[in-house]
C-alpha cells in the first residue's frame, strides 16, 4: 500500500522535543542534519525545554544546515494545570491574554516571527469542550489571523471533545496530536473523524505505548522479511493509515530508521492485520 498523501503543507515526520532538558539545543542540531523538517515543542517548561530548540535552530541556521523556510515548527498553548512554575504567561490574565503571551514568548524562544502550526495542548477537562476552551480557540485564532501561525490543531481530544469542539466553532482543526495506543485500534474513533474532515492527525507515543505490538510475530516476521527493524513497521504502518507521526528518539542510528521508514511500503493484507492486532 502507497503511503497516503498528507493534506498540507507539512513534513513526512515530526521530531518530537520532549524531556530532552539540556540536551534539547544539540538533538534538535542532530535531527535536523539527519534529516528531519519538522519539529514539535510545547511553551511548558515541565516537559520541554522550548529555548533549547531555538538554541538548535540556530546552530543549525549558522552551519548552513537548514533555513526557517525549510522547517515545520510546532508548538503549543498549555493551561496553567500542565505547567510548574516556570510560566509563559500571567496566570492572572484572561485565558485570551494568556495565549497572546504564550505564543509571543514561543516565537522569542524560537527566533522566528511565526510558526507553521499552533495547538492546543488538551482541553481544560477531560470529558468536555469547554467555554475557557473555546475562549482559547477563539484567541488562537486571532493569532493565526494576524500571520503568527499557518494553522491550528488539538492535542489529547477525544472523539466527544472534537464532536462539542466542531458544533460551537465554525472551524475544525488543521491537526489533531494524540497518543496512539493499538489496543484501542490505534484511535480508531478519532481518525476516522479526522479521516473525513481532512484533519491531520499526529500521533505519538507509537512505540512507547505500543511495546506488545513491537514484540508481536506479525510485526517482528514483516520486519524480518523487509530487512527493517519492528520500530520501522510500526511508523510505516503509522502513514499508510494516514497519520503523521513523531517520534523523539535521542538517537542518531534511530533518528536514520525514523526517516528510513518513510520510503518503506506495507501491503494492504498487513496493514489491515496490524490495525486488527490488538483493538
Ligand atoms: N501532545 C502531547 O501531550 C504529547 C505528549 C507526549 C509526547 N508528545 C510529543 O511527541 C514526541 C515523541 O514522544 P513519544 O512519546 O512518541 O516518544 P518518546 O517518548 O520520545 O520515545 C520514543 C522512544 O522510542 C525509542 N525509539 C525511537 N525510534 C526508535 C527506533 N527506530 N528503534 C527503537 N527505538 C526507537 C526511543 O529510544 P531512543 O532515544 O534510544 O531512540 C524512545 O525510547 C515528544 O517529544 C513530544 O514532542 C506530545
Amino acid at each position: 500500500m502507497r503511503p497516503k498523501q498528507l493534506p498540507g503543507l507539512h513534513p513526512d515526520f515530526l521530531y518530537g522535543t520532549a524531556w530532552k532538558e539540556e540536551r534539547t539545543a544539540a538533538l534538535v542540531e542532530l535531527a535536523l542534519r539527519m534529516g528531519f523538517r519538522g519539529i514539535d515543542t510545547a511553551n511548558q517548561r515541565r516537559h520541554y525545554f522550548e529555548a533549547g530548540v531555538g538554541q538548535g535552530l540556530a546552530a543549525a541556521y549558522g552551519a548552513g544546515v537548514v533555513t526557517r523556510a525549510d522547517l515545520f515548527l510546532q508548538t503549543k498553548f498549555t493551561y496553567r494545570p500542565g505547567q510548574d512554575q516556570r510560566l509563559p504567561y500571567d496566570p492572572g490574565a484572561k485565558l485570551s491574554v494568556q495565549v497572546a503571551q504564550s505564543m509571543a514568548s514561543s516565537l522569542e524562544h524560537l527566533g522566528t516571527d511565526h510558526v507553521d502550526s499552533y495547538v492546543l495542548h488538551g482541553p481544560s477537562s477531560g470529558y468536555d469542550w469547554t467555554e475557557a476552551d473555546a475562549e482559547v480557540w477563539e484567541a488562537m485564532k486571532k493569532e493565526r489571523d494576524a500571520g503568527r501561525t499557518q494553522l491550528l490543531g488539538v492535542s489529547n481530544v477525544s472523539l466527544r471533545h472534537l464532536e462539542q469542539m466542531v458544533e460551537v466553532h465554525a472551524e475544525a482543526p488543521a491537526f489533531v496530536q494524540n497518543r496512539c495506543y493499538a489496543r484501542f485500534g490505534w484511535d480508531r474513533e478519532v481518525r476516522l473523524f479526522c479521516n473525513q474532515r481532512n484533519i491531520v492527525y499526529q500521533g505519538f507515543s507509537l512505540l512507547t505505548a505500543n511495546a506488545e505490538v513491537l514484540r508481536d510475530s506479525l510485526v517482528t516476521g514483516l520486519a524480518a522479511r523487509a530487512n527493517v527493524t519492528p520500530a520501522q513497521v510500526v511508523f510505516a504502518f503509522a502513514r499508510a493509515v494516514g497519520m503523521l507521526p513523531l517520534t523523539g528518539t535521542s538517537d542518531a542510528e534511530h533518528m536514520r530508521q525514523d526517516l528510513a521508514s518513510t520510503g518503506m511500503e506495507l501491503s494492504n493484507d498487513a496493514v489491515r492485520a496490524i490495525e486488527e492486532l490488538a483493538g
